[in-house]
């Protein structure tokens, strides 16, 4: 099976690629690296170019016999969302349409797309289910809601089967520490932390200590990036089985406090991590965790590293390795 990887020189998308290759898929790459790395996506065939410029989905299904695609290319910072809204449906929104339009034209029937708890806004249920209410409260999150609703019309109007996994709190990096999280400007919260750990940061700001929870900080699932990877490709194996579309979370179904998560990384790290509380991020909600049951019992996945410890011991490895992520430090660069 050859496999199209769209952002696969992301973070997601590179650790995606990684996981392929090992289970022997042939895998090519379209990334635009505006986020992305060259030397993310190893040494699978990279396009580099744009999912809104058809002219270059044309080369990759002409020089390609595409048998399927995971669709990770995205603009997806919530708070830049909210401020640049235009540029999110532009990227997402009208990219994914010149995506699909090209799959239909080439007849390639099966699409895996990367969607997030963001669409389902504020929870009415916790843990979430995928039949809960989606109701975004943020761009990033409608942009990716709308990119489902695209699919679901065009399974019925094209016979493009689809699956759309919801991720909770990506975190983690290859256990091996070839791949692992590199953006700019950080805004997640394990990396920050590891970060303050490394003396790149003199301290975390922890957004808000008075939400409604034990220790009054916000609680998330946190997944390691190679469970999702590897739900990826199970959804491929889906897809391939049983010509449905379908929709699934994926979290591990245990939530941590961000004081929780800043407590786990003082211990794996044994750096005394300075923290300060601050005010509160516009638009977080106090609790977000997922049931994965649906994913369990029907993808048949099950995540390998569930603990909190092990995905922040992975991340921490990547990032004593590597302190300035994919770029050259600077006596390698010569300056
Ligand atoms: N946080 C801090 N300090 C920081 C950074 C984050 O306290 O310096 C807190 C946030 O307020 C939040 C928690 O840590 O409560 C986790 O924040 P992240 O930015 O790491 O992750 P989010 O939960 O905001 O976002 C993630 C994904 C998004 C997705 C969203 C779904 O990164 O892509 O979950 O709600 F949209």
């Amino acid at each position: 099976m050859t496999i199209l990887v769209t952002g696969g020189a992301g973070y997601i998308g590179s650790h995606a690629v990684l996981l392929l290759k090992e289970k022997g898929e042939k895998v090519v790459v379209l990334d635009n690296l505006q986020k992305g790395h060259r030397a993310a996506a190893l040494d699978v065939p990279l396009y580099e170019g744009d999912i809104r410029d058809e002219t270059v989905l044309d080369r990759i299904f002409t020089e390609n016999k595409i048998d399927a695609v995971i669709h990770f290319a995205a603009n997806s910072l919530v708070g830049e969302s909210m401020e640049q809204p235009l540029a999110y449906y532009d990227n997402n929104v009208i990219g994914s349409y010149h995506l699909v339009k090209k799959m239909v034209e080439y007849d390639i029937k099966k699409i895996v797309f990367s969607s997030t708890a963001a669409v389902y806004g504020n929870p009415v249920n916790i843990p979430i289910l995928e039949n809960d209410p989606t109701i975004p409260t943020n761009v990033y999150g409608e942009t990716k809601l709308a990119i489902e609703k695209l699919l679901r019309w065009m399974d019925g109007a094209h016979g493009l089967k689809s699956v759309c996994l919801r991720y909770f709190n990506a975190a983690g990096a290859d256990p091996e520490g070839k791949i692992g999280e590199d953006h700019t400007p950080e805004s997640h919260l394990i990396p920050i932390v590891l970060q303050a750990a490394l003396g790149q940061r003199e301290k975390v700001m922890i957004f808000g200590d008075d939400y409604p929870t034990e220790d009054g900080t916000c609680i998330r699932d946190y997944i390691h990036v190679m469970d999702l990877a590897e739900a990826h490709y199970l959804a491929l194996q889906y897809l391939d089985k049983t010509e449905t579309s379908n929709i699934f979370n994926l979290g591990n179904g245990t939530g941590f406090s961000v004081k929780e998560v800043i407590a786990t990384c003082r211990t794996v790290t044994n750096v005394s991590i300075v923290a300060e509380t601050a005010s509160r991020r516009a638009g977080d909600p106090a609790v977000l965790i997922a049931t994965s049951e649906k994913a369990q019992r029907v993808l048949g996945w099950k995540p390998k590293y569930g603990s909190l410890e092990t995905i922040i011991k992975h991340a921490w490895n990547w990032h004593v390795h590597h302190p300035n992520g994919y770029s050259m430090k600077k006596d390698e660069a010569g300056e």
